[in-house]
């Protein structure tokens, strides 16, 4: 994929890259270079951002409108919710909403904090050194996320899989949609076996709330949007959050002695410094309108860049910087309007679990080399960590 047209989707570690830094500066919306004869539109600033994902009648989140499908199949399945437009997103949402209610996220708390504590009892025994991509940061989301939809022991190491590589655009377009739709078939398959004896967990519970008048596609797909949303992202955030801290003892320490406010400011600061999902969902231009003085064409893409907006200082002051301190800023990473984060309150308690503990029963935890040692993904829609050596204690 050329530079020009890639670069929305690269980071300099944690950082924006000067180039989109550049571009926000110079105009929060921009037209790039056209990909395969589509106009591309990149939104970088706050308010435009937020303008953008509120509309949903000037712009679609069916990715039909690039498929160039009409087959239900081809779109509405991959991702979910985040790529269907009501009515069906309406619809289809309601069926999720009550898996993520508080009453629902109280219930899983215990068992975060059983996987979390787990999770560091593994990291112990293998340490001192060892690596928190692999022994952490996607340890926790992923055995939250089986148990949230309900998949077995037996089922989870193919399920493992499929993760990482649907989001890895490095193989281009054909290979995040092969990830993508192994994926979704598998959890098809899995929706198909739980039809005769629906199993604990949230592909369970839709089937007997709503089995008759959902098909298996339909359900697949709906577990196949909370895997995608759940399951890279925090994984991700655990790791960039991390080695964000490590390099601010202060804040580090805070996680240990620090108040459950103190914690969740520090949590809540991370998420929007270092929002894990660079950009939206791609939106198509249903009709031609104005963008902020820009003439946007029917059929056109707008990307809507989350971290570029959340650092956006013409929202506020300071916003460039990491503060958990302030009075709390306002953020884009878990997107905004319609199709929001579901996930989102049950993202905030892992994170809160995990760096909590983390930080109490590792202090002194710290890089083993320099930061070249730390693997960075270079070109990803979930921005993220690959590898990262740390040393538990001194
Ligand atoms: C730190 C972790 C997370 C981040 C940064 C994150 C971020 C986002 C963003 C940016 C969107 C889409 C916004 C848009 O295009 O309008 C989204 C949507 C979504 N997320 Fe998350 N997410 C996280 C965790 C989770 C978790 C834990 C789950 C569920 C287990 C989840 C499920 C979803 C679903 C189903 C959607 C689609 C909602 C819709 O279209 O109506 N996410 N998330």
């Amino acid at each position: 994929m050329p530079r020009s047209v890639s670069f929305p989707l690269r980071r300099d570690h944690l950082e924006p890259t000067r180039q989109l830094e550049a571009m926000r500066a110079a105009a929060p919306v921009t037209r790039m270079r056209k990909l395969l004869g589509i106009t591309i539109w990149v939104v970088t600033g706050y308010a435009e951002a937020k303008a953008v994902l509120a509309d949903t009648s000037t712009y679609s989140n069916d990715m039909r409108h690039l498929l160039g499908s009409r087959d239900r199949t081809d779109a509405e399945t991959i991702g979910g919710l985040g790529m269907t437009d009501p009515p069906d997103h309406t619809r289809l949402r309601a069926v999720l909403t009550p898996e993520f209610t508080r009453r629902r996220l109280q219930r899983l708390e215990p068992l975060i904090d059983a996987i979390v504590t787990e999770t560091i009892d593994g990291m112990e025994q293998r340490g001192p050194e060892v690596d928190l991509v692999s022994t952490f940061a996607s340890v926790i989301p992923f055995r939250v996320i089986c148990e949230l939809l309900g998949i077995e022991e037996v089922d989870r190491d193919a399920f493992h899989r499929l993760g990482t590589a649907r989001f890895d655009v490095t193989a281009g377009g054909p290979g995040t949609f092969g990830a993508a739709t192994t994926s979704r078939e598998f959890l098809i398959d899995l929706v198909r076996r739980q039809r005769a004896a629906p199993g604990p967990g949230l592909i369970g519970q839709i089937l007997r709330d709503h089995g008759t008048e959902l098909d298996d596609v339909e359900i697949g797909g709906l577990a196949d949007g909370a895997f995608l949303g759940g399951y890279e992202t925090s994984a991700s955030s655990f790791a960039m959050s991390v080695l964000l801290l490590l390099q601010q003892p202060g804040h580090w320490e805070r996680l240990r002695v620090g108040s459950d406010a103190e914690v969740n400011a520090i949590v809540e600061e991370l998420l929007r410094y270092l929002a894990a999902v660079q950009i939206a969902f791609p939106r198509f231009a249903r009709h031609d309108h104005d963008l902020f003085g820009h003439r946007v064409a029917r059929g056109d893409v707008v990307i809507v860049h989350l971290l570029a907006a959340n650092r956006d200082e013409a929202l506020k002051p300071g916003a460039s910087s990491f503060c958990p301190a302030g009075e709390h800023q306002s953020h884009l990473t878990f997107g905004y309007g319609a199709h929001r984060c579901i996930g989102a309150d049950l993202a905030r308690a892992e994170l809160r679990a995990g760096l909590r503990a983390l930080a109490t029963r590792f202090p002194e935890l710290h890089l083993a080399g320099d930061i070249d040692t730390v693997a960075f993904r270079e070109l990803s829609i979930v921005y993220g960590i690959e590898r990262m050596p740390v040393r538990l204690w001194r």
